[in-house]
């Protein structure tokens, strides 16, 4: 199957030093696009920055702001069977990006923001083949927020994480993930490294992608 994966946090530029964004370290992006690989899919890896080497089999596209992922993921999507929305894309942006270095002044300084586009509610009205997965980053009332972002940004499927801890989601070896499907089922993933939660999300995506094909043709 053809995978498209997203991965790792942008930046959005303040000026031409500065930029503001999140702590996403890219590793279950990354192990995602890994655990794919090892089973024999293709794979698009459009990436944020992060300090991860990509798995050399992966076609690579590397982005900064979320604007640049925006445009990667509509050009990559045609053709694809998965888009895995694993990326942490930031909400915002700064409303104006200064040309210069913005000087350091003695007194107080405001930066207006503007929403980003969300890229996964970008597809929502589209005629897809491609099954859609989400990924929801909580640190409270995770099923109501997550089942919520399944049903605003039309996703087949929403993997949902408890970032409040330091021990699982950004930044971590490890992850405990709960799956939300369109369905109203849901299923838990329980804390092991995010190698082993890959694999395990990577078939169970394949499964319904296949399921999918099988009741379209029948
Ligand atoms: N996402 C996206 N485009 C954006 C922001 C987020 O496609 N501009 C995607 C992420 O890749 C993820 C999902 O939306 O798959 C949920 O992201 P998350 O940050 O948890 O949710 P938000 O919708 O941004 O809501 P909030 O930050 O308020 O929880």
């Amino acid at each position: 199957m053809r995978f498209l994966i997203t991965a790792g946090p942008t930046r959005e530029p303040i000026d031409p030093v500065r930029y503001i964004s999140n702590r996403s370290s890219g590793k279950m992006g990354y192990a995602i696009a890994e655990a794919a690989i090892e089973v024999g899919h293709d794979v698009v890896l459009i990436s944020g920055p992060v300090n991860l080497d990509p798995p050399p089999a992966a076609k690579l596209i590397s982005v900064s702001t979320s604007d640049e992922m925006f445009d990667a993921v509509h050009r990559h999507v045609a053709n694809r069977d998965v888009l895995i929305m694993c990326a942490a894309v930031a909400d915002y942006k700064p409303a104006k990006v200064s040309k210069h270095k913005i000087k350091q002044r003695d007194e107080k300084l405001s930066l207006e923001l503007t929403p980003t586009r969300d890229i996964l509610a970008s597809l929502a009205k589209q005629d897809r083949q491609v099954l859609v997965v989400g990924f929801a980053a909580e640190t409270e009332n995770l099923q109501e927020n997550a089942q919520n972002k399944l049903r605003a940004k039309n996703c087949d499927i929403v993997v949902a994480n408890d970032v409040s801890g330091s021990d699982s989601g950004m930044e971590s070896e490890e992850n405990e993930v709960t799956i939300f499907f369109r369905s109203g089922e849901i299923k838990e993933i329980s804390r092991a490294s995010k190698k082993i939660i890959a694999r395990e999300l990577v078939k169970l995506f394949a499964n319904m992608r296949e399921n999918c094909l099988t009741k379209k043709m029948s």
